[in-house]
């Protein structure tokens, strides 16, 4: 099974899948692709030190919106891509690529869904609105993405990690990438399964 993992930032989460799928948790499986939205981030370079295809595909190169689109799922296309898995991927993707991919895309976000999603609400924006609303828990979930929303998919894996007294944005956004490390990687497996 061919995965493609989109990006845009640090790649924490890429780098568990690199790690699960080399110690085969995530089995017969392989990353095809790492698309990035953005060019100069540290995902790039998790992905080339594990031989891994890389492809940048940033707004400011195209001309609108469905040319972008159109790249992107040329891109996922000439991999062979069987899932896509966004994994900090913080732009909010046109409905073609959902609808090209139905029940073969999933996206990991740093909150309890359906607490703390939607437009807006991505990295430590999500913390900062978790910590605003004197939420005693919060967590990750990993769920399919649909053509109808943003962090509208049906939930496939949750995982909760408590709110301290004393939490920054920073402190309880390092807590939750604890358990996404955890959750991602097993989302990936049970999702390629049904495949
Ligand atoms: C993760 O916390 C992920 O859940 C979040 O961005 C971070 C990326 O970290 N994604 C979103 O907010 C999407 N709405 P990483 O680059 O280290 O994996």
């Amino acid at each position: 099974m061919n995965i493609s993992v989109m990006v845009s930032g640090g790649g924490t989460n890429l780098q568990a899948l690199i790690d699960r799928v080399a110690d085969g948790s995530i089995p017969d499986a392989r990353i095809a692709l790492v698309l990035s939205s953005r060019d100069g981030v540290y995902s790039l370079e998790r992905a080339r030190k594990a031989s891994i295809k890389t492809v940048v595909i940033s707004k400011k190169d195209y001309p609108d919106e469905e040319a972008k689109t159109d790249a992107i799922l040329a891109a996922l296309a000439e991999e062979g891509t069987d899932l896509v898995v966004m994994a900090g991927y913080m732009i909010i993707v046109s409905p073609r690529i959902p609808r090209a991919y139905a029940g073969r895309i999933i996206n990991i976000h740093p909150a309890l869904l359906p607490r703390h999603g939607g437009p807006g609400y991505y990295g430590l924006h999500v913390h900062e609105a978790v910590l605003a609303a004197g939420d005693t828990e919060s967590g990750a979930t990993v769920h399919y993405v649909d053509d109808r929303g943003v962090d509208s998919g049906e939930i496939i894996l949750q995982g909760r990690v408590p709110v301290l007294d004393g939490d920054t944005p920073e402190i309880l956004q390092q807590r939750v990438l604890t358990v996404e490390h955890r959750i991602l990687p097993e989302a990936t497996a049970l999702v390629l399964q049904k495949l």
